[in-house]
């Protein structure tokens, strides 16, 4: 359960969650299907949105297969919207040769505000066989889909291997991404962000689908059907929020600041394993966005966003490829 592996502010979170959303005292009416530490089952939660039988379940419905074959993606989302909350899952990604394959779990409400939805991604790019996998997030709000705010890392682990669980926690005034207990990235709420800043209720998604068109290099290397099925495993999908709708969820929680040493991890990880920030990327925004605080970690950075050790061991590895007539790294 998340109240068990989050860090002990994000259990305080979920709390707050609680006594804001789910007093029956407030609520005056049913209580929310979300009680805290009791996951919905896939069945009480979520609904399938695409993909036919690529979406299956597996241990009583508590575990969640969805596949891409040459056929069809497939996806599912949360029966209900949610205003702020802590949204996870744990996720095992197809292994082997995945270039093209995306995985994406994320926040939306692009079903409901055609012009001016919010958005809060994970997406996870597959590779050519070998090569790790490459996670981004996004954020996007009021339909500010003109200005990407995209950032990728790769990770610490073959997230192939094993399952591991990746977090949104989104309140009021800051967005944060978790990969296991460490934050990746945190978003604080400024005035110059205005409306770009998450603020209506969205439904919790997971699809994978065929990014051969970009997810890969650009493109260059589509999804090569002869290693599919590709299956993405899901585990204890967790929604602490305020179903959208409720009054007592008028009384919002507020998380807390992040703790020191969390933010020291959040800073070592963005260090090492950051591939590319949209506020280094001085060729598409001249200036960066208003939200951007950039410091002195910039200088790792090229013009092109890109982490500059990222790129030199991307061209290294071209160059040992090309010789062989094979393969890049992905994006
Ligand atoms: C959101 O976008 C719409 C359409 O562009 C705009 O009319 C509206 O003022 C925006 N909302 C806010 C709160 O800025």
């Amino acid at each position: 359960m998340a109240g068990a592996s989050f860090p002990a502010f994000l259990a305080a979170f979920v709390a707050a969650a609680a006594a804001a959303c789910l007093s029956p005292a407030a609520a005056g009416e049913p209580l929310p299907r979300t009680p805290p530490g009791t996951p919905l089952s896939f069945r009480e939660g979520y609904t399938q949105l695409f993909g036919d039988s690529n979406v299956a379940l597996h241990g009583d419905g508590t575990r969640v297969h969805i596949t891409l074959d040459q056929r069809t993606g497939a996806g599912f989302a949360s029966q209900g919207a949610y205003l702020h909350g802590l949204f996870s899952a744990r996720i095992k990604l197809p292994a082997d040769h995945t270039a093209g394959v995306v995985v994406a779990f994320y926040m939306s409400n692009g079903d409901v505000y055609e012009r001016t939805h919010d958005e809060l991604d994970f997406e996870f790019l597959g590779n050519v066989r070998g090569r790790e996998w490459r996670v981004q997030t996004n954020v996007y709000g009021n339909g500010s889909t003109a200005a990407g705010r995209e950032e990728r890392y790769g990770l610490w682990f073959d997230p192939t291997e094993d399952f591991h669980r990746y977090g949104i926690l989104w309140t009021r005034d800051r967005i944060v991404f978790y990969v296991d207990e460490t934050p990746i990235r945190e978003v604080v709420r400024t005035e110059s962000m205005g409306a770009q800043f998450p603020s209506k209720p969205m439904s919790l998604y997971a699809t994978i689908w065929d990014g051969s068109s970009w997810a890969t290099s650009g493109g260059r290397y589509k999804v090569d059907y002869k290693y599919a099925p590709y299956v993405a495993e899901f585990a204890d999908l967790a929604l602490h929020g305020c179903a959208a709708g409720r009054r007592a969820c008028d009384e919002e929680p507020v998380a807390a600041a992040m703790p020191p040493a969390q933010r020291s991890a959040m800073e070592a990880f963005r260090a090492r394993y950051m591939t590319y920030g949209y506020c280094y990327d001085r060729l598409r925004y001249p200036a960066p966005l208003p939200e951007c605080t950039v410091g002195p970690e910039a200088a790792a950075f090229l013009p092109s966003g890109d982490a500059r050790a990222a790129a030199a061991a991307s061209h290294r590895r071209g160059r040992r490829h090309r010789t062989r007539g094979g393969a890049d790294s992905a994006v």
